[in-house]
């Protein structure tokens, strides 16, 4: 089993890249399933996530073509010759739920293993269900699959209880091809559900509203290929913006999109971090003044993500002064905390609510595990500053979502090598 060894490093310096979106890209190729059409996607994340979903796709009768040299996939669902996804493939990702909807929409039928609960919380898909039923669907669920029917979707008024991405994302998918109009009301606002709605309707659907809370699909009967390039990983973007806090370095990040990370611009100016927007890309500085310690609650967008959680934490354990951070979108996401702790953080978790006594030099190396994608991150970003050797293990979650993270932060100075352990 891989894992990463990192010293304590110099502050980080130089400029980075930021890869296509992780959770952007992987509802769109669940999209393609809508159409028999080829369609070319640009600016892909070379991401386990993304094989595991180029493999779904074939196991169904596509044909994926991949090329890594220029970060595309050519997607030609026309073989599509099941309604039925591999459960063995199914359960390594959550996100191959997003088949759901589209499949449901194109060939009537659905079967899928029911996405498990994971380690950050139960995550069920109700709300995923309650939206495709309003739309006419009959779904059971037996011994651990969903199975979903539908003659032909029907345009309907969906409110989601909570702004959930995921089910945001699957009604829209679904509702595309639905006859009459759909309205999602307390929709979730992501930047990935525009970039959903932008490939729909480059494929010919008709939606409205992506990126506010109210979203209208009126049905078509009909959607084509096309060609779309992926937005920016914004929690990548935000995971180098802590880079450069944390180390109290100075990077500039291209291809950063500063609409999308406002609360994480936000919080880190509060703490005393310099950021910029200049012409080449957002510019992180954490050498200039005495950094220090901030409250953070994480929402749904545009409110501070919960994705970025723990990788702010870990700054804050290196800051003068005591922060809190309340988790309010996921039941179970401070098992990081522990690890951090192993490392000398010293975090006192009570329920939905962590305590982060700050303290510039704490931070010692430890062996420590992931626990999750943006957990076991936190980890790494903590290495960098912790007194000595720390050992990130379990950094399979890391490489579900992060390119190149290694490559990338050795080029910014960082000692960190992927080893086998
Ligand atoms: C997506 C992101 C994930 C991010 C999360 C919240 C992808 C591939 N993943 O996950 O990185 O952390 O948004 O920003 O895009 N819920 C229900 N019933 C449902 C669905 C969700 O109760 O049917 C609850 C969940 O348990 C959770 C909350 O809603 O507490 C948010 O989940 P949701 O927005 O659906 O997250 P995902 O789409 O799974």
């Amino acid at each position: 089993m891989p894992k990463f060894v990192i010293e304590q490093s110099e502050p980080l310096r130089g400029e980075v890249e930021i890869s296509g979106s992780k959770n952007a890209v992987l509802p769109i190729m669940a999209a393609t399933l809508l159409t028999d059409d080829v369609c070319e996607i640009n600016d892909v994340p070379h991401l386990t996530d993304v094989l595991v979903m180029c493999d779904i796709l074939r196991s169904m009768g596509a044909k994926v073509n991949e090329d890594w040299k220029t970060h595309s996939l050519i997607i030609d669902n026309s073989g599509l010759n099941t309604s039925e996804a591999p459960s063995e493939l199914v359960k390594k990702m959550r996100a191959s739920f997003f088949i759901m909807g589209p499949l449901l929409a194109r060939t009537g039928r659905a079967s899928i293993a029911l996405p498990g609960g994971c380690s950050i919380g139960n995550r069920p898909i109700d709300l995923h269900n309650k939206g495709l039923r309003q739309l006419g669907a009959v779904i059971r669920i037996e011994q651990g699959k969903v199975d979903a029917m539908i003659e032909q979707p029907k345009g309907a008024l969906v409110y989601l209880d909570f702004p959930s991405v995921g089910a945001t994302e699957n009604i829209m998918m679904a509702a595309t091809l639905a006859t009459g109009v759909t309205t999602i009301e307390n929709a979730a606002e992501e930047p990935e559900i525009v970039d959903l709605a932008n490939f729909l309707n480059k494929m010919g659907a008709k939606i409205k509203g992506a990126g506010t809370d109210t979203i209208k699909i009126e049905g078509v009967s009909k959607l084509h290929g096309t060609r779309h390039a992926v937005i920016p990983d914004r929690i990548e973007t935000g995971t180098f913006m802590i880079a450069a806090a944390i180390t109290r370095g100075d990077i500039l990040i291209k291809n950063a999109v500063p609409d999308h990370v406002r609360p994480m611009i936000a919080k880190l100016m509060e703490c005393g971090v310099i950021v910029n927007d200049e012409v080449d890309g957002l510019r992180v500085r954490g050498d200039i003044r005495n950094l220090v310690a901030t409250d953070i609650k994480t929402l749904p967008y545009p409110g501070f993500p919960t994705d970025m959680q723990s990788l702010f934490m870990s700054f804050l354990t290196t800051v003068e002064g005591t922060s809190t951070v309340i988790e309010t979108v996921f039941e179970n996401r401070f098992m990081h905390a522990a690890e951090l702790s192993r490392m000398g953080a010293n975090i006192e978790v009570n329920g939905r609510k962590a305590t982060i006594p700050g303290n510039v030099y704490q931070l010692k190396g430890a062996r420590v595990a992931s626990t999750d994608l943006r957990g076991g991150a936190a980890l790494v970003l903590a290495g960098l500053v912790a007194e000595g050797k720390t050992e990130v293990t379990e950094i399979y979650h890391i490489e579900r979502g992060y390119e190149d993270f290694a490559y990338k932060l050795q080029s910014l100075g960082a000692k960190i090598t992927r080893e086998d352990d």
